[in-house]
């Protein structure tokens, strides 16, 4: 196992490695304080790990009640948000007790917010079962809601007192959506490390899990100590993410998230002319993942005014000059469609 901490405005660890939901009763009792704990979960991962976590919690003296909802972002709402805090309420959780997140990021960011607000806080513990969750969303405390108007719009800043990301779980994950999880650790190597990157040339798909996740989750550690609320290093984060998101938009949600970001990691690389365009294309085609779309420069540029991040006439891209080293560059809106356009 390996353990990496995260110090910002509250310290915890994130704990890596095979074998670890069958001890989560122990590590939720090394938290201390709680009697009850409410395992939020979704209909395709209960199914796997909910008995596993239940009995390890009830072992370790816990009353342990579970709220499980339909899988996919569709679930991400408004209604699935109220309906939880009503379950917490309605089973008497108090302030001292904990919520575990035993899912991918969808189950995260939910649990996360439903934490945040219940009785104006209380703890939670993130239990990621995707790549993708493992990498990003189970860390750094970004929790949050979709609205009609779009994705994430309601949300906080809310981080767990623990994360533990138990690395076996990846194995019942579909491939297509490990496939979608890779495009997070891609981003990772371009933006911070070519070490990184060169043993994802390697070893493909074959990568050494325990040891990838672990090299991420301290990527994103040193981002999240230095930049907790998103003002300045952790928009870095977001490469590729800026054109993605508008390519997810224009899709309907057809294009997964990872498949977006990998198309808009190629995007930006080829319209910035990066000298290391061709190796980020070819590892992003090695991992199965798409490099081109079908959408017009004019179609990415309009679903792309509408990002969140985007502030007044500027919005931040985030540009790899070479493997390992990308910048932000606050780009008005006017030249984004030529940007776009030369990387297509
Ligand atoms: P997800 O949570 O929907 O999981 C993908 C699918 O895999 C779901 O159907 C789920 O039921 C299934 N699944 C999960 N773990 C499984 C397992 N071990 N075995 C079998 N099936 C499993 O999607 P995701 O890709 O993990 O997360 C996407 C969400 O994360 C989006 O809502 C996005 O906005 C959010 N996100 C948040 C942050 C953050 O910092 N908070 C960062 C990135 C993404
Ligand atoms: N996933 C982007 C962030 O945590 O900032």
């Amino acid at each position: 196992m390996n353990t990496v901490t995260v110090n910002a405005s509250k310290a915890y660890d994130i704990h890596i490695g095979p074998g670890l939901l069958p001890a989560i009763g122990q590590h939720a009792k090394a938290l201390g304080g709680a009697g009850m704990v409410c395992i939020v979960s979704d209909s395709a991962v209960y199914p796997f790990y909910g008995q596993i976590v239940k009995d390890s919690l009830e072992s370790a003296g816990f009353t342990v009640v579970s709220y499980v909802f339909p899988q996919g972002e569709e679930s991400k709402n408004g209604t699935v948000f109220l309906d939880l805090l009503n379950f917490l309420a309605e089973n008497k959780l108090t302030r001292s007790d904990l919520l575990v997140a035993l899912g991918g990021g969808v189950v995260g960011d939910l649990a996360g917010f439903a934490a945040a607000c219940f009785l104006r806080g209380i703890r939670f513990i993130q239990a990621p079962t995707t790549l993708l969750a493992a990498v990003d969303s189970s860390v750094g405390g970004k929790t949050a809601i979709d609205l009609p108007a779009g994705k994430n719009l309601a949300g906080t800043f809310y981080q767990p007192s623990l994360v533990l990301c138990d690395t076996d779980t990846l194995n019942t994950l579909p491939e297509d959506t490990f496939r979608d999880g890779c495009a997070e650790v891609i981003k990772y190597g371009v933006l911070y490390d070519s070490q990184l990157f060169a043993h994802l040339e390697e070893r493909g798909l074959e990568f050494y899990r325990e040891a990838v996740i672990t090299r991420c989750v301290q990527l994103k550690r040193d981002v999240v100590n230095q930049d907790e609320f998103d003002t300045g290093a952790r928009m870095k984060l977001n490469l590729g993410h800026t054109i993605g998101h508008g390519i997810e938009a224009k899709s309907g949600f057809s294009v997964s998230h990872g498949k977006a970001v990998a198309i808009g990691i190629a995007i930006v690389s080829r319209a910035a002319r990066c000298p290391d365009a061709q190796r980020i294309i070819a590892l992003l085609d090695r991992f199965g993942l798409p490099t081109a779309t079908g959408y017009s420069a004019e179609d990415l540029y309009r679903y792309t005014l509408s990002d969140k991040k985007r502030s007044g006439n500027l919005v931040n891209l985030i540009i790899p000059n070479a493997i390992g080293d990308c910048a932000i560059v606050p780009t008005q809106v006017e030249l984004l469609k030529p940007f776009i356009e030369a990387g297509l």
